[in-house]
């Protein structure tokens, strides 16, 4: 699928023979993928932040289907994850991933950031998706603060698409150029660590 205008590619890592790790800023409600990632509250509850954009676009549908998972499994422990279709969005699914709050960084956060993005992808993995796309987990409301989530978002990552048997696209959707540096300077310091060796990276100009 193509992205749209406002979600042109800046930034993309390429990993293994057929996954790649794109980087660009936009708004997630409007990014074409298969799934779309909501930084969600355990209780699954439609909030502020890109998790009311996407209930708001989404539809009723959504909050009703999460309703209907916290009735039936409890509410989702930070650092795992719930799906839902994806009602008026484009995407086929919103994978509700529980990011963790930031206490300061030694109560554990960054295991449960790290948990909840590859928990995500496993998700996409286990429904045959191509391709899933993340907000920057935990960086709004939650006050992780963008260097050190992007140091725990993109390691996961590159493991979590390594290791995928469908998943081969996924993108970080980030909203503002801020986000999008944090996230594009960690990139670009990962190293592939079978080989030493950096990642192949495709930048386009903004
Ligand atoms: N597209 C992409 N990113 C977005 C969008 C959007 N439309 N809207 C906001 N963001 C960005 C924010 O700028 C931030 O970097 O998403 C990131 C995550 O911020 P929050 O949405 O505040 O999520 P989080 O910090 O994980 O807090 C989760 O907020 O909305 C509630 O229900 C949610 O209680 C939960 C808490």
């Amino acid at each position: 699928m193509a992205p749209s205008q406002e979600t042109r590619p800046t930034l993309s890592l390429k990993i293994g023979d057929r996954g790649e790790l794109r980087l660009l800023c936009g708004d997630i409600t409007r990014y074409p993928a298969d799934a779309i990632v909501n930084a969600a509250n355990s209780e699954l509850e439609p909030g502020g932040g890109v998790c009311g954009a996407i209930h708001r676009k989404g539809g009723a549908r959504i909050a009703e289907e999460c309703r209907k998972i916290v009735r039936e499994r409890g509410r989702v422990a930070p650092g795992a994850a719930a799906t839902t279709t994806a009602g008026n969005l484009e995407a086929k699914y919103v994978i509700h991933a529980v990011g963790p709050v930031w206490r300061g960084g030694s109560a554990g956060e960054s295991d449960a950031l790290a948990s909840c993005y590859r928990a995500s992808v496993r998700i996409a993995d286990d429904l045959n998706l191509h391709s899933i796309a993340f907000p920057a987990i935990s960086t709004g409301i939650y006050g992780y603060p963008l260097d050190q989530a992007s140091g725990a978002a993109i390691p996961a990552l590159i493991e979590a698409l390594r290791e995928a048997r469908r998943v081969a696209l996924v993108s970080l959707v980030l909203f503002d150029e801020s986000a999008f540096d944090a996230f594009a300077r960690t990139a670009r310091g990962q190293k592939n660590l079978q080989t030493g060796e950096p990642y192949e990276i495709a930048e386009s100009s903004r």
